[in-house]
């Protein structure tokens, strides 16, 4: 088929968007921009990852762009198509300044610009929202041609998308999703990097992390409430904290003030301790800094520490970036007998050899030129410095520090580094490692067993007011004693205005479980509809109860084998569209890497309307519930009785199984017995 008749056979298109070629934009100096990314194509690969990205392109341009994303794949390893880029920053305006026929299409249009501003991005010339390699999709035609899609869409249409690719509007119905995307669904055989990477360098695979390609990304602050707890409740089992007392004098080390990392600062500051945070990335020290979410900056590792001790006998609060290596900070601290009660790491080991992970002895700079010179060399240099990352932690835990995995992959990176002693086994991880992970211990059967997680909101009017308005309400929903974890959320969304979380549109991270969320969701539709508030954005991260099945995190305290599986999230994705939610997603990859997570999640916007009145009640619980269920059904005991108690108090609408539990004497009798 001649492309003519093609172009005449579709309206939504970049020539009815643009008249003419948009200028080459000009890139703003010192905005951070991603590295080289791996793209192992021959010649004949090379060739068809240009044909698929000049798919989206009008055949009068092609001359001239052709050449152009070659460029791009040689030097970047991907096609971003920069040209279509819009100059400057990208910035979520006020929901009423979006075109669209719907209140939900704006309101996604609201959401990918706030993904993509540069005081939120990682990396926002490459549509890269955080997590090293997160993409909001994988190129600027796809940006463009999704929000057109978005201004077009009726309320009885539904955008489907494939790893970014718009594929189209097709035909629903009023009650239906607005948007379906998924993101790095992978065949089981072909389901690891190597083949991501060569699909992502084809322009056929986009690594949504969990909120980038989700387009529910808030800031830092979405993890901010995440790490508070789980440093809290660290201090709680492992340092002997009364459930009512704080982390005063406490020392916290870990490394990233990146995206999710950068979080960490402000948690343990907001938690009342001692954070020495180490960063080789200095604007990222600068951006946290000139934030508010770090308190002090150490240049060399004494400083940090006398710094620390400074504090720590005061009982004071402080976060402190040490500008360097985490592992120089370490190494120093076992020579010089420093104790540190609580480590961790955030750097981005779900991609350690794509520049998520800078070895010891090399500065961010070097860091980024191997990456691009000598990948060979930069693989060695990481894995030596992950032996001895893990030479530290461990004589620091035989001297008495708590260490926990924090759910970025780093036990998987040292086991995959050939350090299989990590390994429970100490052949390979099937059977966990030898440290635990923040949710083996903590997160999981403190928060998740009882389907707590990061439910969240967007102002979509943009307006601080709103925000306030809804902080407040959802405060009043919180009875603080409940449990200890309500007191925790109920202080949390009380200081959350003073504490200065937002970082682009006007948004609030608050963990609750579905009787909480589905109250404050009501509340909000409520002031929606009355004129208190403008509409709301509601969502969550993947890291959540239900949507994500993640052996090396999120379901790391999952022990019936069912680990390995990933039907609920899943059927979470499925059930959530049944439901009605605006937006549902489904990823591969998020948080830990390609292959080693399947996540999903949701957006509803909040239209004042009684019909979401009904979603609210419908979608959110089945959402929250369906993750506790499965956890009930692993035999957590926290879920059994958040089960139990459920099927008790909604006798007509929901019954779940519980497991009937097996007496261990009996099993071991009846299989001793059998000889
Ligand atoms: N536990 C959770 O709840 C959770 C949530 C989100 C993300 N994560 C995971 O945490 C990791 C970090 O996420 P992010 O969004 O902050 O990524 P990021 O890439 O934005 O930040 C990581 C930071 O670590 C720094 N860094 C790398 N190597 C270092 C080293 N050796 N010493 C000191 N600093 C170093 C980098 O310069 C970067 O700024 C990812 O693997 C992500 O999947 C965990």
């Amino acid at each position: 088929m001649k492309n003519k008749i093609i172009s005449e056979s579709m309206d939504v298109k970049l020539d009815s968007i643009f008249n003419n070629l948009p200028e080459y934009p000009e890139f703003v100096k010192d905005i951070r921009r991603a590295p080289k990314r791996e793209a192992d194509l021959s010649k004949e690969d090379i060739k068809l990852a240009l044909k698929n990205a000049l798919r989206y392109i009008p055949q009068k341009w092609h001359e001239k762009l052709a050449p152009e994303f070659l460029k791009e794949l040689k030097e970047r390893g991907r096609i971003y198509g920069y040209r279509f880029r819009p100059q400057g920053n990208i910035k979520a305006k006020s929901i009423d300044k979006y075109d669209g026929k719907t209140l939900e299409g704006k309101a996604l249009q609201l959401m990918i610009d706030n993904n993509l501003d540069f005081d939120v991005a990682l990396y926002p010339y490459e549509l890269t929202t955080y997590g090293e390699t997160g993409q909001v999709c994988q190129n600027w035609m796809q940006y463009w041609i999704i929000k057109e899609y978005l201004k077009r869409m009726n309320k009885k249409q539904t955008l489907a998308l494939y790893s970014g690719h718009p594929v189209g509007l097709f035909e629903s119905h009023e009650e239906a999703p607005m948007v379906i995307l998924t993101n790095g669904l992978m065949i089981g055989m072909f389901d690891d990097m190597k083949h991501f990477n060569k699909a992502a360098a084809l322009g056929v695979a986009n690594y949504g992390q969990m909120t980038a390609g989700g387009w529910m990304y808030i800031g830092p602050q979405g993890i901010v409430h995440g790490t508070y707890m789980t440093l809290l409740n660290a201090g709680r089992l492992k340092l002997g904290i009364p459930q009512e007392g704080d982390l005063s004098g406490k020392l916290f080390v870990s490394s990233g003030l990146g995206g999710m990392s950068g979080a960490q600062a402000k948690a343990v500051e907001i938690a009342k301790g001692v954070g020495i945070i180490a960063e080789v990335d200095y604007s990222r020290i600068e951006t946290r800094h000139e934030q508010g979410w770090l308190n002090e900056i150490a240049r060399s590792e004494e400083e940090a520490f006398e710094m620390a001790s400074k504090y720590a006998n005061k009982g004071e609060a402080v976060s402190i970036g040490y500008y360097g290596n985490i592992v120089d900070l370490l190494e120093y601290a076992v020579n010089n007998n420093i104790d540190i009660d609580l480590l961790s790491d955030q750097t981005s080991c779900h991609a350690v050899y794509d520049g998520g992970y800078c070895p010891q002895g090399l500065t961010f700079n070097e860091r980024t030129e191997m990456l691009q010179e000598n990948k060979k060399k930069f693989k060695k240099l990481v894995d030596k410095s992950l032996k001895n990352h893990y030479k530290q932690i461990k004589t620091l835990v035989e001297r008495g520090t708590y260490f926990f995995d924090y759910g970025n992959s780093f036990m998987k990176a040292v086991y995959d580094a050939g350090i299989t002693e990590i390994a429970k086994n100490e052949e390979n991880p099937d059977n966990g490692f030898i440290f635990p992970s923040y949710v083996e211990d903590i997160m999981g059967p403190q928060i998740f067993d009882y389907g707590y997680g990061p439910f969240r909101w967007v102002c979509l009017s943009g307006e601080k007011e709103d925000l306030l308005k809804t902080d407040r309400a959802a405060a009043e929903c919180i009875d603080p004693d409940r449990r200890y974890q309500d007191r925790d959320n109920y202080i949390w969304i009380k200081e959350a205005d003073e504490n200065d979380l937002v970082v682009g549109s006007q948004a609030r991270i608050l963990y609750q479980d579905a009787e909480g969320r589905i109250e404050i969701a009501l509340k909000f539709n409520e002031m929606v509809r009355n004129g208190d508030i403008g509409p709301v954005m509601l969502g969550r991260d993947h890291h959540d109860t239900g949507g994500t099945d993640s052996p090396f995190r999120e379901t790391a305290n999952i022990k019936d084998g069912s680990n390995i599986m990933a039907d609920m999230s899943v059927n979470n994705f499925a059930g959530d569209a049944a439901r009605g939610m605006t937006l549902c997603t489904l990823h591969n990859g998020g948080g830990v890497g390609i292959s080693k997570v399947s996540n999903g999640g949701f957006g509803l916007v909040l239209d004042g309307s009684k019909r979401v009145d009904n979603i609210i009640k419908r979608a959110l619980s089945w959402d929250v519930l369906n993750g506790v269920a499965r956890r009930a059904w692993a035999r957590n005991q926290n879920s059994i009785e958040t089960i139990a108690k459920h099927n008790k108090n909604n006798e007509n609408d929901d019954h779940i199984t519980i497991p009937f539990i097996a007496d261990d004497d009996l099993i071991n009798k009846t299989i001793e017995e059998s000889g």
